[in-house]
């Protein structure tokens, strides 16, 4: 069986993404039985590679290897003012749209309009972006419903390691008390470097961004907006909440100096960007991200560099903590995939 794609939003991950069918394909063909098809791609600054025949990825591949672009392409090519998302979107005749475009966590745009088009046309999603989930979670995820389609978001927290297919699929019977972790791969980064190396704030930061962990603006990262956006998540989809930004406290790292780490790591401590969200025994939902002091036997304290980590309080387990990448080019590659091959077998299970 084939499984048409359309790609919205073709920066780093879009790359990594098309790298893994294209070395994946006869796995995915054998083991699941279905060939993924990408049928459209389409970038506001790229343009859009439109055939529904589907595209030659090793072909695609190599031209981008060799510094061209989807221009480069030639027959299907278009500039987005000709063919936009929402064209693309509204005429391919894909079965899943995979929405990578920038994270905006102020209004969720332009990810949000295009979700719910391609709900609208009754096409699956798989996305890796933040912003539409943190904000509008709860009405994408009804519509959706109501048309029986999947939202695979695997890559919006700990890009491909995993966290909701470990909820929905591993933990269930547990109850799920409190999540708290590292969501933010450039602010440990920026952490580990002042303890471990004396390295100077300034000095961790520029690395993070020459080492591409940051967002396009690092004070996302480094103000605790990125990680906020992930508490959301965690906080609406896991947790059963109806959080909004106003509803969630948070601090950044800016205020931590190099005495404060040093103190604390005398004292047996070490400080931590923690994301966390609690239920209270009165059902309500309480959540979290600022800078706290870990004594060295919490697993979390262990985790170092541009690692993230989860811990999950459940009722029959107890404590699990989960550690992995939280973003990178294969990383967050590999969540679309794996939503992907989960969207296969509920079309399958039919
Ligand atoms: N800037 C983010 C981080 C990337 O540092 O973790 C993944 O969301």
């Amino acid at each position: 069986m084939e499984l048409k794609i359309e790609i919205i939003g073709f920066g780093t991950v879009g790359i990594g993404f098309l790298e893994i069918v294209n070395k994946k394909i006869d796995i995915l063909k054998e083991k699941f039985g279905f060939i993924p098809k990408i049928v459209a791609i389409s970038d506001k600054i790229k343009g859009t590679l439109f055939d529904e025949g589907g595209i030659d990825l090793s072909r695609l591949l190599e031209i981008i290897n060799n510094g061209g672009s989807l221009k480069d392409y030639g027959s299907g090519f278009y500039d987005f003012e000709k063919k936009g998302a929402l064209d693309v979107i509204k005429e391919s005749n894909a079965d899943i749209m995979v929405e990578m475009t920038y994270t905006n966590i102020e209004t969720g745009e332009p990810a949000t309009t295009h979700i719910k088009t391609a709900l609208e046309r009754g096409k699956h999603i798989v996305t890796s972006n933040k912003g539409p989930i943190a904000l509008f979670y709860k009405e994408l995820k009804q519509i959706a419903d109501k048309k029986n389609l999947f939202m695979g978001i695997e890559g919006t927290v700990l890009s491909g390691t995993p966290v909701f297919n470990l909820i929905e699929d591993t933990l269930p019977p547990n109850s799920i008390n409190s999540i708290k972790g590292i969501l933010n791969g450039t602010t440990n980064f920026i952490l580990t470097k002042m303890e471990n190396e004396n390295m100077s704030y300034e000095d961790a930061l520029k690395m993070a961004q020459d080492l591409g962990y940051a967002e396009a603006d690092p004070t996302a990262d480094v103000e605790g907006f990125d990680a906020l956006a992930k508490v959301l998540i965690l906080s609406n989809v896991i947790m059963g909440g109806d959080l909004k930004k106003d509803n969630v406290e948070r601090v950044g790292i800016t205020q931590i100096k190099p005495e404060d780490i040093k103190e604390a790591a005398e004292e047996g401590y070490r400080y931590k960007l923690i994301g966390s969200v609690e239920k209270t025994s009165d059902g309500k939902i309480l959540a979290s991200v600022k800078p706290m002091k870990l004594p060295l036997s919490d697993p979390l304290s262990g985790v170092s560099g541009a690692m993230n980590a989860l811990t999950f309080t459940t009722d029959l387990l107890g404590s699990v903590t989960i550690q992995g990448p939280g973003a990178g080019k294969i990383e967050t590659g590999f969540s679309i995939m794996i939503d992907i091959i989960r969207i296969f077998k509920k079309i399958r299970s039919k």
